[in-house]
């Protein structure tokens, strides 16, 4: 048959996934064994904790992966695995769990970037028609990608400083909200109203890059000198104020790159993506143009295995092998 079928591992950071994908864009199976409880009173993502677990977890995530797709080894193409950017501890388990595999059952290997691999997410929904701008937010990126063909990247933008998924994640912190903060704020959020003027970073006139420290301080002063002051400030109005401002920038950026560039379509990937007030502003905003917003449903959003297959498919097809010296590499560029 013409099916191509693509063993996806990811364990950049703090879950052990496993997934097998058809053609680039179906999923067959995808297995996820989160950590998240085990990083929770630590107040984030311990690297030494992380790499333990997926030293458990990996071949118990494989083998259900491929019991649940009901096919064999012989039908596997190819494995893929998340060679960076990521925990260097955590990267490694993947990627020697990948090598062990790719030499035991003589497969070819493929190392793909976890980046790449959330911005192909979006292809097990829908077609990919190009040229394409992809937003990108989680706990470590925020990064505006154009892709003119399939397996091309270029970064237009990206953080200067804090990622958006990390600003959360800290303004979380200060409202002593449990990790990962994200949803947290988020859910706050949507009980409050914009009552505070947080700033929001442009930068330069031209710039497509971003900057959320600036904004982290703010909130952590206006805490701060609320507490001093006697003042009360509602955590959902503290909340909702910094989410429309993180909000306002991602969306107003994306808007303006996606029009200058004459893209078909916008996609946006990374936990972030998950957010309600970015999902409702970046549709209210993308209504009013002719160019169509893909956003993948919460559980593509977040770290998966499918979507490492799914970006390690295309990379397979255009001819990319790795050797048996893959390595992790915590610093790899999209
Ligand atoms: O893509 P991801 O699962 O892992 C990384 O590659 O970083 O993203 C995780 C990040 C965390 O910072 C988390 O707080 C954030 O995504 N996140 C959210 C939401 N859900 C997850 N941030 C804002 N609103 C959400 N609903
Ligand atoms: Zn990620």
């Amino acid at each position: 048959t013409n099916e191509t079928y693509i063993l996806g591992i990811e364990t950049s950071c703090d879950e052990t996934a496993v997934a097998i994908v058809k053609n680039g864009t179906e999923v067959i199976s995808n297995v996820v064994a989160s950590q998240i409880d085990s990083h929770k009173r630590f107040g984030g993502v311990v690297p030494e904790i992380a790499s333990r677990h997926h030293v458990e977890q990996i071949t118990v995530v494989l083998e259900e992966a491929l019991t649940e797709s009901g096919l064999n080894w012989e039908d596997i193409h190819a494995i893929t695995v998340t060679e960076g950017p990521g925990l260097v501890g955590a990267l490694l388990i993947g990627v020697n769990a990948a090598k062990a595999i790719s030499f035991a059952k003589q497969k070819p290997l493929v190392g793909v970037h976890h980046i790449a691999g959330h911005i192909y997410a979006n292809r097990l929904e829908q077609e990919f028609d190009f040229p394409l701008l992809a937003l990108i937010v989680s706990g470590g990126h925020t990064e505006l990608v154009l892709m003119k063909e399939h397996g091309s990247y270029e970064v237009i933008g990206e953080t200067r400083d804090d990622a958006a998924g990390e600003a959360y994640d800290k303004v979380a912190r200060m409202l002593e909200l449990p990790y990962p903060g994200g949803p947290q704020i988020d859910r706050l959020a949507s009980e409050g109203e914009v009552t505070i003027d947080f700033p929001r970073a442009w930068l330069e006139e031209d710039s497509y890059d971003f900057s959320f420290s600036g904004l982290k301080s703010a909130v952590i002063n206006k805490i701060h000198n609320a507490k001093q002051r006697g003042e009360t400030l509602k955590n959902e109005d503290i909340a909702a104020s910094f989410q429309a401002s993180v909000v306002d920038v991602l969306s107003t950026k994306t808007l303006k790159a996606a029009k200058q560039y004459n893209v078909k379509q916008v996609i946006v990937a990374g936990g972030v993506a998950a957010n309600n007030g970015l999902r409702t502003v970046l549709k209210e905003k993308f209504s009013s143009t002719n160019i169509p917003l893909l956003i993948p449903p919460l559980h593509l959003c977040t770290d998966n295995a499918a979507m490492i297959a799914a970006a390690g498919t295309i990379a397979y097809e255009k001819g990319a092998r790795s050797g048996l010296d893959l390595n992790g590499n915590p610093s790899l560029l999209l």
